[in-house]
């Protein structure tokens, strides 16, 4: 079996944690150039932000027959995206970097666009924020496949938020075919 094969030099790997323990979480062991992921994580950042936004501006805006049902539904979402946005920004900490929520450069920086439409087409509502849940979801699958075995954590992080994206774009699914 492959795994009676498994070695751990672990006079080694002590060694190596002894050095640059400013690096806190981040060990000889980590499989990737912290800045590009942390360059990846600030977009992450920004997305999340501009969803948070969209769906908080939608969810205020809804007037209509179904005003009550899809309005709570994007307060819901806005919640998550928030908090998604948190969580990146925490992993960018942790990896020794600064979360970048300016707001001049939000917009460039996010996957995904601010769009308002009319307030009384609450289709154009739904279908705007499919859009974007469905990009989102595209660019995070591609997003945790890079990062695969080279940083598990972060991996797990945004695998999480994807968890999240699919739900979303599932209830907005089906608040489009009422
Ligand atoms: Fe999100
Ligand atoms: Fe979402």
């Amino acid at each position: 079996m492959a795994g009676d094969d498994f070695v751990i030099d672990v006079s080694r790997i002590r060694d190596e944690a002894r050095q640059k323990m400013a690096d806190g979480a981040v060990t000889s062991t980590y499989g990737l150039d912290t800045g590009k992921v942390i360059a990846v994580l600030n977009d992450v950042v920004a997305t999340e932000v501009v969803c948070w936004l969209r769906y908080t501006r939608h969810a205020i805006s809804a007037t209509g027959i179904d005003r009550a049902q899809v309005a709570a539904e994007f307060t819901e979402h806005a919640a998550e995206e928030m908090q998604h946005a948190l969580r990146a920004a925490e992993r960018i900490a942790q990896l020794g970097g600064e979360p970048d929520f300016d707001p001049a450069t939000l917009a460039q920086r996010a996957h995904t666009d601010y769009t308002t439409p009319d307030e009384k087409d609450l289709k154009a509502m739904l279908e705007h924020n499919l859009l974007a849940e469905r990009i989102v979801i595209s660019t995070y699958q591609e997003i945790a496949r890079w990062l695969g075995d080279h940083d598990p954590t972060t991996r797990r992080l945004i695998e999480s938020i994807l968890e999240e994206e699919e739900e979303h774009a599932d209830d907005l699914t089906d608040l489009l075919a009422v």
